[in-house]
This record gives C-alpha cells, structure tokens and sequence, in this order.
C-alpha cells in the first residue's frame, strides 16, 4: 500500500478529509448494520437533536505504525466504554463494544494509506461520535441517532511540539458538581471555547480549571488532564467526579508504577500545592504528555524548576516510555494494543 504524499512531519493537528468513514443508524430501537462511505458531509433535519439541544457525544483515539510496519490502536475498548458512560449520561443509545472496534478497525484499513509512517512524529486521529438526528423541539431525547467514525492524520497537539506550556487558571467554570465533566459530549468543550480564546488572546496556551464548587482544587484543562511530579520524584494526578477520565493518564500512572517503578498518587489536589511540584504535564490522546512550564494565576507566576526550554526528566521517562509502547519499541501490557494490520 502506497502512503498519500503529506509532509507528516509537519502536520499540526488539524482536519484532513481521508478516503472513507463509517456510518451506522440508529431507528426503531436498533442501530443497523453500519457501512463504509466516502461521502465526508451529514444531511440532517433543521430541528436535529444534535442541532437544537446539543445532544452528541464523542471520543479520540489514535493508530499508529509500529517499528516493525503494523498499524496498531492503542486501548479502544476504554474509548468503547466511555463512549457509551457518555451515551447513556446523555440519554443516547449505546454502540456495543463489538461494534465500536469493528467500526474503528473498518476505518483505520480502508485510510490505512493515511496512518503516518514510523518515525515521522504523526499519527491518525480516529474520531467516532454519535449524534441525535430526528426532529425534536420539545427537550427530550431524540430516537433516532448517527454513529460515524472518522479519521485524519495529526501531528502535535500544540504548536512547539515538546515545548513547556504556559497556562492561566481560568475564571471560568468547565464542570458542575452533578453535571457532565466526566463523559465527552460535545456540549462541555462548546462551554469552553470562550474561555480557551479568552486564554489565547491574553498570550497563553490553555486553561487550567479550578473546581467550580469550592474553586480551591486543580481539575484538569480543555482537552487534557494533569499529572504532577513531587520533588520527591512522586506522580500525583487530581481526583475528581467532574473531569474526563483520560485513558492516557490511566496508563501514564501504571506505567509509573509498572514501568519505571515510580510511586503514584491520585487525590484531589490543592492550587495552594501546585508551586511545590517539580514537574507538570497535560496528558490525553491528543496532548499525548505536554509538558507545561509556567502556570499564572491572576499576575501570581509559578514556574516549575523544569523550566521553559525542554520536559523534565521524570515526564521525558513517562513520555519515552508510553510512546514507545503505543509504536511497539516497549513491550506492551496485555490487551493495550490491537492491531489492526
Ligand atoms: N480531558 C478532556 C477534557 C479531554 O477532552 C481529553 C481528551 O480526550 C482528555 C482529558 C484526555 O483523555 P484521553 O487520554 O482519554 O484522550
Ligand atoms: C483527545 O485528546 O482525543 C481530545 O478529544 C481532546 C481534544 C481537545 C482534541
């Protein structure tokens, strides 16, 4: 199989249409077989779920190609899981398991021509969502739904690729207590677009939200949690009901603890401690682990000894090490890999 000519190495991460997705609806209780199609445009009522109360959900993940020539997904089962915890938290139908991967699997072959080459730093951004499509003007639910599964191949999340961030904490609130912080719907990054623009007009590159509650404890930012390393050579990641539970940081922190033999901690997390951490990351499928360098608060600076020119050497290790299980270089722990072809 020939590779599209793309200059992988220099994708930001950004949409490119690739040959096919998949499409399955949902009518009458029951989603149908679901098809390949190159048709990359969605023909909807004026009054769709989707369009009129935001009734969608989504999820992210990545293929990459192995050291060896495979073409692997890293852990689709958890996105399978947490699409359908979203699903349900939204009154939506669940995509089986099942179908999930094969939906995933389905796409990731038939674009394998824009899964990025080894070595290249790029991957291909699978994207599957699900989306209420009949007409509904009352506020319920829709009963009729589209499950469609794209992919486009990326390079680093932020501009500057391994360089440290800079962060401000955000006035504004991601997540309610009670709310829907812990699935993926569409509906709480719409929330935040005001906030990362405010946050990238006043010169920085993300949020960091507060808990809306108490505004005391860490939560996570727009599209990635965070993980801390103590002085101590600790990792500590913010519990929390009302942020996402990333698939990355669950497998940063066991490879903390399998992998480099690091002690690990997740707990709620003071702002007030934030200054004593040697070093911060932002993990998730896109940010894979960014590291940031400086958090402002208000004018107030905390800059971490790690510094602004390169990650730190504990977060340079969990980023070494994950990457180089998601490309087959590290051996990986049972069931995270799937492969495709
Ligand atoms: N938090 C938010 C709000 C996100 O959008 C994402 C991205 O998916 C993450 C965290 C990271 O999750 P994951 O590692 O499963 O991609
Ligand atoms: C992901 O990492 O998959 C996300 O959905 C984050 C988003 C901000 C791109």
């Amino acid at each position: 199989m020939e590779k599209k000519n793309i200059d992988w190495s220099n994708l930001g991460f950004g949409y490119i249409s690739t040959e096919k997705r998949y499409v399955s609806d949902y009518k009458n209780g029951a989603w149908d077989e679901g098809v390949l199609t190159e048709d990359a445009t969605v023909t909807l009522s004026e009054c769709a779920g989707v369009l009129q109360y935001a009734q969608t959900v989504f999820e992210g993940l990545k293929a990459y190609t192995t050291e060896d020539g495979h073409i692997v997904v890293f852990r689709p089962d958890l996105n399978a899981s947490r699409l359908a915890d979203s699903a349900k938290r939204l009154e939506m139908p669940v995509v089986p398991e099942e179908k999930f991967l094969d939906a995933v699997t389905q796409v990731v072959k038939a674009n394998a021509a824009y899964v990025p080459p080894y070595g290249t730093g790029a991957t291909l951004y699978i994207r599957p969502y699900i989306f209420g499509t009949n007409a509904v003007i009352g506020v319920k639910p829709a009963s009729e739904y589209q499950f469609r599964v794209f992919a486009t191949p990326v390079g680093p999340y932020f501009k500057g690729g391994a360089k440290p961030l800079t962060l401000c904490v955000s006035d504004f609130d991601r997540a309610a207590p009670h709310g829907t912080g812990h699935i993926k719907a569409g509906l709480n990054y719409a929330m935040s677009l005001h906030a990362i623009v405010t946050a990238h007009a006043n010169g920085y590159d993300e949020n960091m939200y507060l808990d809306s509650a108490t505004r005391t404890k860490v939560e996570e930012t727009g599209g990635a949690n965070f993980l801390f390393v103590t002085k101590d050579n600790k990792i500590v990641t913010p519990h929390s009901d009302t942020i996402l539970p990333s698939i990355t940081r669950r497998s940063l922190m066991y490879v903390a603890q399998h992998y480099l033999g690091l002690e690990v901690e997740e707990r709620e997390v003071y702002f007030d401690e934030v200054k004593d951490f040697a070093e911060c990351g932002l993990c998730g499928t896109a940010a894979v682990i960014s590291p940031v360098g400086k958090i402002v608060n208000h004018g107030e600076e905390i800059c971490f000894p790690s510094g602004m020119e390169k990650m730190g050497p504990t977060t340079q290790k969990l980023y070494d090490t994950l990457t180089g299980i998601q490309m087959g270089r590290i051996e990986a722990p049972e069931g995270w890999i799937r492969v495709v072809e």
